[in-house]
């Protein structure tokens, strides 16, 4: 696992390689073009997935909308399947799978190509199944994940929905040109201030020392974070086996909020400069009832550095793409409280790395 995540500026790097000429304004996803109008012209988008997967589409669902303003719904595959949705012939489905063998993945790609819908795939694994039964996709090329907890998938799932939606967003005309191409040069940035995240790698120990033998931890995040935080928790959780949550921060007061006292540590990554204040109001909440608060931020941030007892610097870049960074400490934060735990990191209890059955 720590392997994998390593292994992510290289990966992020790998799912651009031919498709992101950022200089030129130019972004070609060769197993998408042929269906490329569809997802262009679609009146609304479903994204189904898994686990880790089903968080990245929740990511994308913050892209697609921002970017390109087409409505997304993001549904959990095992959901979509029994519940008789309601999938019209021009409806676009985006399925994400690490292995494109997920049983429950599968099964709402049939369901909804059954009813018409035009299916793109998101998978890692070259031939896989998924890969096989969709009409269009993109693989991931983040080269073959061993570990049972999703690392360089996910920030891989994540390139590929970033730059699908910023094809869409241009060819819809829905974001200025000059923000294209911002955007664009952003996103080629992005592995390399992933390397930058890691160097907080001891700190993000020391902090796992601090907290490992807590029985709960609270994450929280706002907007394009949201989802990291859900994807923080699930990470702790399947690795080191102590329970901890995801939520948005503003429904902390609507109920987790009474869990909080001296024993919960609360993650809060709180990268999206447009909320800094609201995320502020949260800290404070969380510290007048004793929680101890760590807090993932771009640099230089002094207000959350001084209210904060553990604070965990990452770069700055545009907000669509903070994910990709933000996930990085949390995915070495479960590590390494696992690894201090004694836990078998690579081959956790009760989970197999690619779910074949219901
Ligand atoms: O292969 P898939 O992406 O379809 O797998 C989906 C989930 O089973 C998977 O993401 C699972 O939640 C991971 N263990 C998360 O780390």
């Amino acid at each position: 696992m720590l392997k994998e995540i390593h292994e992510q500026p290289n990966s992020v790097k790998d799912s651009m390689r031919g498709r992101l000429r950022a200089n030129e304004g130019i972004i070609v996803l060769g197993g998408i073009r042929d269906y490329q109008q569809k997802l262009v012209q679609a009146k609304r988008i479903i994204i189904v997935g898994c686990g880790t997967s089903y968080y990245a589409g929740l990511v994308g669902e913050y892209l697609i909308e921002d970017l390109a303003r087409i409505p997304v719904e993001v549904e959990y595959a095992s959901e979509f399947r029994y519940r008789n949705p309601v999938i019209n012939a021009d409806d676009v489905v985006i399925a994400i799978s690490q292995s494109g063998e997920t049983a429950d993945t599968l099964a709402a790609i049939e369901l909804a190509k059954a009813k018409g819908a035009t299916i793109f795939g998101i998978c890692n694994v070259v031939g896989s199944s998924i890969a096989r039964t969709t009409h269009a996709g993109a693989y991931t090329h983040a080269g073959p994940e061993i570990g049972v907890a999703s690392t360089k998938a996910f920030t891989a799932q994540l390139t590929i929905l970033s730059l699908m939606a910023l094809t869409i967003a241009h060819e819809r005309g829905t974001i200025t040109e000059s923000r294209y191409h911002e955007l664009l040069i952003e996103l080629e940035q992005v592995p390399q201030k992933i390397s930058l995240a890691m160097e907080n790698e001891a700190q993000i120990k020391y902090i796992a020392d601090v907290f490992k033998d807590s029985r709960n931890f609270l994450y929280l995040g706002r907007g394009y974070n949201y989802p990291v935080a859900l994807e923080g928790a699930l990470k702790l959780k399947e690795i080191s086996y102590i329970h901890a949550e995801g939520y948005p921060a503003a429904e902390m007061k609507h109920g987790p909020i009474a869990l909080i006292d001296e024993e919960m540590p609360v993650v809060v990554v709180a990268t999206n400069e447009s909320a800094f204040e609201k995320i502020m109001s949260n800290i404070q909440e969380v510290k007048a009832r004793h929680g101890r608060v760590i807090v993932i931020t771009t640099e230089n941030n002094r207000h959350l550095r001084e209210s904060a007892e553990f604070v965990i610097e990452i770069p700055r870049t545009a907000e669509p793409f903070t994910p990709m960074i933000s996930v990085v400490p949390l995915q070495l934060l479960a590590y390494h409280i696992a690894v201090l735990l004694n836990r078998n990191v690579d081959q956790p209890r009760n989970l197999a790395k690619s779910v074949t059955v219901e």
